[in-house]
């Protein structure tokens, strides 16, 4: 994406270099603006060096606002994709919400018709004075959003509303507001289960596999950034995404309950979860002591979570499941397909390293038509987007 990032005068100003670094660090090319007071709190000099990208001041003698003033701003408002003001003061907010365009950034704000998001940062009894929620309530009905500041211990030295949202979490804020809605996707209910299950033996002692749940959890974003409603159910420890509903569970039978919870106001499933197959039949509420010698462990069968799913769906929802299978991929996978009732399996190359813990993976998918192309090799933030563009392609089609 290319990103304008504007800074307006605030002590938050400095959290904007990390976020445009962030920001780079993720693909996007991002250029700032500098209002005259933002300027005061950090240099073009640090932006250019983080962003490689000219640095923009609110006059033609400020920063690199040098090459044709006349209509640099229509350029720069043509160039982005989205316009993020961060940090965003009450100032800011006030033109922006009436139009007025007296800088370089209010300029362009007003030229432009990419997305804007704003995340202000400012004093409480500021945040909460009713012009200003008045200002981001008018902006809100342009279609801007806005990362609602945090409460804390503030610069002025109060506690309260007014301090700057995460950095990381603007970060998402900007992803999902500046990627194009898919027709299929927006606001459609999407349930996703990601990660391990873990069946427990004792208070110490548990039976659990090698999956992260880093693929459920891109896939997360990847259906949230497309305009769908993600409820994610999740096992393992990863932090769970900006703006996904995530239900954390341990075991299959709690990952079975989460999802029976919220199958029948949801649209569809993407079962990303490596659930484990086994339990142990007995489970300790005290610690079991070792025994000499040979010590068995029987296990029994855990609920098949997308199964269930499958059996009890409407024919208006539709299931997406996962194959990980290190050898005959496609016949294992399309009695998969079959046995569980499927709409889509993707089926993931699980051996010699690919797959569990890769950064880099390949998904085929195959539905009841036969395999289709190959998605990836890809990381796995970009093959879970080149899976919601498969998949909403096929539910536009009507072959979901
Ligand atoms: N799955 C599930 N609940 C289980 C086991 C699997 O929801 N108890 C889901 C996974 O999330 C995945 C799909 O089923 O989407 C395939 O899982 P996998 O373990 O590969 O397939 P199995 O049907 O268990 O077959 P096998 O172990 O023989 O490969």
């Amino acid at each position: 994406m290319q990103i304008i990032l504007g800074i307006t005068g605030g002590i938050a100003a400095y959290k904007s270099a990390e976020l445009a670094r962030l920001l780079v660090n993720q693909g996007h090319r991002v250029r700032c603006i500098l209002t005259e007071a933002g300027s005061r709190f950090i240099t073009p000099l640090t932006l250019t060096s983080l962003t490689g990208e000219p640095c923009y001041g609110a006059n033609p003698d400020q920063g690199e606002w040098r090459a044709n003033p006349g209509v640099e701003h229509i350029e720069l408002a043509r160039w982005a994709d989205l316009v993020a003001v961060v940090p965003a003061t009450a100032n800011i907010l006030g033109k922006a919400a009436n139009g007025l365009a007296s800088d370089l950034l209010s300029t362009v704000l007003l030229a432009t018709r990419a997305p804007v998001l704003w995340a202000p940062a400012m004093n409480t009894g500021m945040w909460e004075h009713p012009a200003v929620q008045a200002n981001l309530q008018r902006l809100r009905s342009f279609g801007h959003a806005v990362v609602e500041p945090g409460e804390g211990v503030l610069a002025c030295g109060e506690e309260g509303a007014g301090k700057l949202a995460d950095v990381a979490a603007i970060a998402e804020a900007i992803q999902v507001h500046g990627t194009p809605k898919l027709a299929s996707l927006a606001g459609r209910r999407v349930l996703i289960t990601a990660g391990p299950t873990r069946e427990d033996l004792d208070p110490v002692r548990t039976l659990t596999n090698r999956s992260t749940g880093s693929m459920g959890i891109e896939l997360a974003r990847a259906f949230r950034d497309a305009g769908a409603q993600v409820r994610l159910v999740l096992g393992g420890d990863l932090p769970s995404p900006w703006g996904v509903e995530t239900m954390r569970v341990r075991s299959a039978q709690q990952m079975l309950e989460a999802c029976t919870a919220h199958w029948a106001d949801s649209d569809g499933l993407v079962a990303a979860a490596a659930v484990a197959d086994q339990r142990p039949e007995a489970s300790s509420s005290e610690k079991v002591k070792k025994a000499d010698g040979t010590e068995t462990l029987a296990l029994v069968r855990t609920p098949d979570i997308l199964a269930t799913l499958a059996a009890n769906r409407r024919s208006d929802q539709w299931v997406v499941g996962f194959a990980a299978e290190s050898e005959k991929h496609l016949e294992h996978a399309g009695d998969k397909l079959r046995r569980k009732g499927l709409d889509a399996v993707l089926v993931n190359d699980v051996q010699a390293g690919r797959g569990f813990g890769a950064q880099v993976n390949t998904l085929t998918p195959l539905t009841v038509q036969g395999p289709h192309p190959a998605l990836g090799p890809l990381p796995k933030d970009q093959l879970a987007r080149a899976v919601v563009q498969w998949w909403a392609g096929r539910l536009e089609a009507g072959k979901g």
